[in-house]
């Protein structure tokens, strides 16, 4: 049961990177329990089809998977030509494809630090940028990027992702006002720690989940299905004066202090 009408997105095409699990599957799921088709994106064919058949199966409705690598123009823009070719249209591109690793900045070479650049904040770019030529110049639409709130505080060992993700901060406000004319909105959703994600298991070090719990205002880590109500408002007409925003869905957790208890400080 919903808090959101089922219909509030019928007839939209959705496109997901990183829909094929954690934070982004949980988005995905919940934007085609609202009547979106989607299309799910990343590296590993064999995870998508699996997570495709998993979304069709508790929801009804119809997923694509299409694997392709953010950091490759050509396959980004291939991936988007399959999801236009099978549905028709693209209304809502969320950007969630990110890869992140533990290291002090001390220890990072410049090819770490470009890796998740490249895959994070120019991937984003990407994405957006062939979204907005094939599809949303002509017919408006929604963009939702996925940040992260490490570069509120300057969380430890996080340089890389922290940088990157302010840049998605950024490029999210720059895309705002530049396609706002064009009917286009540009939001950003900010998670803070949520349970059972690739996120959290491999970045939390082990035996600081009760501590770090307890630190959350909200006294709990969240769940994937609540950034996706999140993603579902910001997609939905209930939104259609909110540009530029980066929505914070985090318990409370940075302003506590909580991603830093995360890496020890
Ligand atoms: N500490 C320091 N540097 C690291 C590192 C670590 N733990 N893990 C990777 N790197 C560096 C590598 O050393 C390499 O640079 P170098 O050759 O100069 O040392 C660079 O990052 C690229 O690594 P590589 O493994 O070749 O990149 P990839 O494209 O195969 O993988 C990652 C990208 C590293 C981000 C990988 O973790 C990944 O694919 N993650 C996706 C899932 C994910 O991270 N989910 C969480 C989202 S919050
Ligand atoms: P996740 O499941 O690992 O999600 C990352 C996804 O990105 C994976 O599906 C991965 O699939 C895909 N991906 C990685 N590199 C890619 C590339 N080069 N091209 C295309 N796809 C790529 O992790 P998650 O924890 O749910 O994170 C999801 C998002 O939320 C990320 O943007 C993350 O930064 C953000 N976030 C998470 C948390 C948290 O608590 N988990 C907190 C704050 C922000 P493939 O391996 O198949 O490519």
């Amino acid at each position: 049961m919903s808090i959101f009408r089922d219909d509030i997105l019928a007839g939209r095409v959705a496109l997901v990177t990183g829909g094929g699990s954690g934070i982004c599957k949980g988005i995905t799921e919940k934007l085609m329990a609202h009547g979106c088709k989607a299309a799910i994106v990343s590296r590993t064919q064999e995870k998508l089809d699996a997570a495709a058949a998993e979304l069709q199966e508790k929801t009804g409705g119809e997923c694509l998977a299409v694997a392709a690598d953010v950091r490759e123009p050509a396959a980004v823009e291939a991936a988007i030509d399959a999801t236009l070719e099978r549905f028709g249209r693209l209304d809502i591109v969320v950007n969630g494809a990110a890869g992140n690793f533990l290291a002090p900045a001390a220890g990072l070479s410049a090819k770490g630090y470009r890796t998740v650049m490249d895959i994070d904040a120019v991937g984003t770019y990407t994405v957006c940028r062939a979204a907005f030529d094939k599809a949303l110049k002509a017919n408006g639409g929604q963009i939702i990027n996925i940040s992260a709130t490490l570069h509120y505080t300057g969380v430890p060992f996080q340089t890389h992702a922290g940088a990157a993700k302010a840049a998605i901060d950024a490029m999210t406000r720059h895309l705002a006002v530049e396609w706002g004319p064009l009917g286009i909105r540009v939001n950003c959703i900010a998670p803070g720690p949520i349970d059972d994600t690739e996120g959290m298991t491999r970045l939390m070090p082990k035996g600081m989940r009760d501590k770090m719990e307890k630190s959350v205002p909200l006294q709990r880590f969240g769940r994937s299905d609540e950034i996706g109500d999140a993603a579902v408002f910001l997609a939905s007409d209930a939104a259609s004066y909110i540009t530029g925003s980066v929505l914070v869905v985090d318990g409370g957790a940075w302003m506590a202090g909580g991603m830093q208890l995360m890496h020890g400080a």
